[in-house]
């Protein structure tokens, strides 16, 4: 079956390349000719875990290709994926849909043969119809009908994500549509990967109530963490214990420095305006995004009021002192730098007359031009060498096994915040360190 994924970033170049290596014949299609002579060369423009051979291998079997060329790309696709990014609006937090919009024009204009219009980008209710009348208005002669189809892909971890789904979600109401669909699906349905077929409006809606929903659950178990700390409770425990409810369930439940990212920040704020689009209040969405938002600020004063009580000092005493930022990336395995509650905690250090040193795996060509006053390192030990404190952001696998021996010696003051709970307490005890997790004492 030839696919055509229109966008090739994040998404359309993941799911481009699963799908070709389920064996249908897919064209990554995108307006970046850089992007795409890289692609043609073997280079990703993201860093993800197994993509580059992945893509390799499908384009050598011949079931991949890459153009700038729409009209020839979806050239006798039995299905087109829009896959283009959906940024904030600037000013407003409305999901931008002036790339779908412009994608859903061009397509119209080189509809040949019958075809499904899927919209795979993060979209508001309501985008599928206004896909389906700019095509039509643009009249093309064969037939087609528009499905929502949003993806559940978490960074780092999306080619799993999408081979072996928790389900799959196709929004339409077009017998045919949903054929067309279930063919492409085919291979995850023998894999039993369930498969939902919902209207389009209630697809276009489970992506942003399951975003916004994780987004409540981590906020949740966040504040959780900051009571725990107040009565003497431990928040690993506490979230271990509220998870081996099934109804509850034990994922997301990773108290931290707040969510960022590409997705929860901004589908948040574009769900908040659909709420108030439609005079339907979300108020628990709106109080979970106030809370985040104050979180990544409050875990920079985490870090100087640790420092302080280690020292005996008051905090406006600090100025000069030096924080070691491990981790700079929202989340591992990722180069994105998108809403990372490192930006904030840098910049709360950097407020309060303090200098930060950071090292990030794979982060920090990124993180140069959005935080110029950070010093990066070539690796976690050179960061730390002179620091008051070392602080983990980010839970790269390279920073849970540090010599811990070494870390002691490095640091000119033994401070640790550890805003991911990577160390334990007991862990770190015998070295001397003033040690502070989230939500344990
Ligand atoms: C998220 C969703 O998990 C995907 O299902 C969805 O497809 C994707 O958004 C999207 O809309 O495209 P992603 O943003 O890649 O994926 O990352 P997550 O793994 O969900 O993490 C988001 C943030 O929450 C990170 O900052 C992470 O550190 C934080 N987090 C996550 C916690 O603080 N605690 C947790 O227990 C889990």
């Amino acid at each position: 079956m030839k696919i055509a994924m229109v966008g090739s970033g994040y998404v359309g170049l993941v799911s481009g390349a699963c799908f070709a290596d389920f064996g249908h014949d897919v064209v990554c299609i995108d307006k970046d000719p850089a992007k795409i002579a890289a692609l043609r060369a073997g280079v990703m423009p993201i860093y993800e875990p197994g993509l580059a051979d992945l893509v390799g291998s499908n384009v050598r079997g011949g079931r991949l290709d890459f153009t700038t060329d729409l009209p020839s790309g979806i050239e006798g696709a039995a299905a087109i994926f829009i896959a283009v990014g959906t940024p904030s609006r600037r000013g407003d937090g409305h999901a931008d849909l002036s790339y779908v919009h412009a994608v859903a024009r061009e397509v119209a204009q080189h509809i040949k043969t019958p075809v499904v219009i899927v919209t795979k980008s993060t979209v508001p209710v309501g985008t599928g119809d206004a896909v389906e009348q700019i095509i039509a208005e643009a009249g093309p002669a064969a037939r087609f009908a528009v499905a929502s189809n949003p993806e559940f892909l978490r960074e780092g971890a999306a080619i799993g994500d999408f081979k072996r789904p928790d389900r799959i979600v196709i929004g339409t109401d077009d017998p045919w549509a949903r054929e067309v669909m279930a063919e492409i699906y085919r291979p995850l349905f023998l894999n039993k990967a369930p498969i939902l077929f919902t209207s389009r409006r209630s697809s276009e809606l489970i992506k942003y109530a399951a975003n916004a929903f994780l987004a409540t659950k981590i906020t949740f178990i966040n504040e959780i963490a900051d009571l725990c700390e107040v009565v003497g409770a431990d928040v690993q425990d506490v979230a271990h214990g509220i998870g081996m409810d099934n109804r509850i369930g034990g994922k997301f439940l990773h108290a931290g420095p707040g969510y960022g990212g590409s997705c929860f920040p901004k589908d948040t704020l574009a769900l908040l305006k659909t709420a108030e689009d439609y005079d339907s209040p979300m108020r628990i969405v709106e109080a979970v995004v106030k809370v985040n938002d104050t979180r990544k600020r409050a875990m920079g004063r985490k870090v100087i009021e640790a420092m302080a009580r280690h020292l005996g000092q008051p905090a406006s005493a600090l100025r000069g002192r030096r924080v070691a930022l491990l981790g700079l990336t929202f989340k591992p395995n990722t180069d994105d730098m998108r809403d990372a509650p490192s930006i904030t905690i840098a910049q709360t250090l950097i407020d309060a007359g303090l200098t930060v040193a950071a090292y990030d795996p794979e982060g920090m060509e990124t993180a140069r031009a959005l935080m110029p006053e950070v010093t990066m390192a070539k690796s976690a030990y050179e960061a730390l060498e002179g620091a008051d404190a070392m602080v983990i952001a980010t839970e790269w696998d390279a920073f849970r096994a540090l010599d811990l021996e070494r870390v002691r010696g490095l640091l000119r003051t033994p401070v640790i915040v550890d805003l991911r709970n990577v160390y334990s307490t007991q862990q770190v005890a015998s070295f001397g360190f003033s040690y502070h997790g989230i939500g344990r004492n």
